[in-house]
């Protein structure tokens, strides 16, 4: 595994009166990509500001690569950090061309002329480059951008909502390419979004703010599979929490059956004691003659993903997920059951 690159030490950062992070603490590996996921406003700006070093922190320690760069009163200034960043809103030079825009971030210009065209031509900016960024859609601002962070070659590059300016098309390209490029290159990379799913999907390590407050980190699927709370189960993916009731150390009875529960909350429970389950939609399986009756109440149709909202005989609302159209079903006859391979996150 490699070394730690970033690390945060119950950093807290003011900004006029308001503490904005209130003691976070997290660590970023080497040659990694870290999604920051968080509400609007729980401090992800903030906190990729922090660490390029635009930000002061007025409690704890944050150390990039060994080196303590932050602590209150001492901010070590962002062009001595080897950081790159890619603001929310590109931050280009007007009066430049995308190509001279890009050849900003170059070091040592001949040494990096291949790496240079390489960038150009991954991130489709080659007949883009004469322009200036008035001419240019926001996506390509975003990827003139990028090329410009990608080719200083930073020890830790920062990504603001790095597609949150693309249309859902370009998200995936450009998206596809940008994982490519950070995995090709070895490149730190710690990505602010608000989207769940792209976090999940290109991520090795996910970081949940929620109101300025570290909540849980993990990879992809130690979050899907264990959220550390209701809110962090709930916002990270589609699903519904179903009534049980608590049986002992590892099992719970609800209305679809018994089950094996994880409990996050280390209290003492007594047998009886109510429970929320974590149900992602794929946990409860649809088998034709078997399990409880339930109603349909609505369903969603996505590409590859349709989602069938039932109701349960004790009246609990649950979204399932189903690769047919269950309108074609008498509901009468729709039984479901929950999965008794899987070990459900349960929350007193
Ligand atoms: N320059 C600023 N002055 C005052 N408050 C700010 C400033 N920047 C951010 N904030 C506040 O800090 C909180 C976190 O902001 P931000 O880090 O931008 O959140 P996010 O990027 O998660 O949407 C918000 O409540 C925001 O209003
Ligand atoms: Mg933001």
């Amino acid at each position: 595994m490699s070394a730690i690159a970033v690390q945060a030490n119950n950093i807290s950062s003011c900004i006029g009166k308001d503490n904005i992070l209130k003691d976070v603490s997290f660590e970023v590996r080497g040659e990694s990509i870290t999604s920051i996921l968080g509400h609007s406003g729980s401090g992800k700006t903030t906190l990729l500001k922090t660490i390029a070093g635009f930000q002061p922190i007025c409690k704890g320690e944050l150390f990039i690569n060994g080196h303590c760069v932050s602590r209150p009163g001492c901010t070590q200034a962002p062009d001595k950090r080897n950081v790159g960043m890619v603001f929310q809103d590109h931050a280009l030079f007007p009066h430049l061309t995308v190509l001279e825009n890009i050849e900003t971030g170059l070091r040592r210009k001949s040494s990096s002329t291949q790496k240079l065209e390489r960038l150009i031509e991954k991130l489709h900016l080659g007949h883009l480059l004469k322009r200036r960024p008035h001419e240019l859609s926001g996506g390509q601002q975003q990827r003139t951008a990028l090329a410009r962070a990608l080719v200083a070659d930073p020890d830790v590059l920062l990504l603001d909502e790095p597609f949150a300016n693309l249309n859902q098309d370009l998200q995936i390209e450009v998206g596809i390419e940008l994982v490519d490029i950070l995995r090709e290159q070895k490149t730190t990379a710690i990505m602010v979004t608000h989207d769940q799913n792209d976090a999940l999907a290109i991520s090795d390590s996910i970081i949940i703010l929620m109101h300025g407050r570290f909540v849980q980190s993990g990879t992809p699927e130690e979050l899907y599979s264990r959220p550390a709370s209701r809110e962090v189960a709930s916002f990270l993916s589609r699903g519904s929490f179903i009534k049980a009731h608590y049986l002992d150390q590892n099992k719970a009875q609800t209305s679809l059956g018994r089950i094996s529960i994880n409990l996050t909350d280390k209290q003492q429970l007594k047998q009886g004691d109510n429970l929320d389950v974590w149900l992602h939609p794929e946990d409860i399986i649809v088998e034709p003659g078997q399990g409880e009756q339930v109603d349909v109440i609505d369903q969603a149709w996505r590409p590859l993903d349709l989602l069938v909202k039932i109701r349960t005989k004790d009246k609990q609302e649950l979204l399932i997920k189903a690769d047919q159209d269950f309108s074609r079903f008498d509901s009468e006859n729709l039984k479901v059951k929950l999965n008794d391979q899987i070990t459900y996150s349960a929350f007193a």
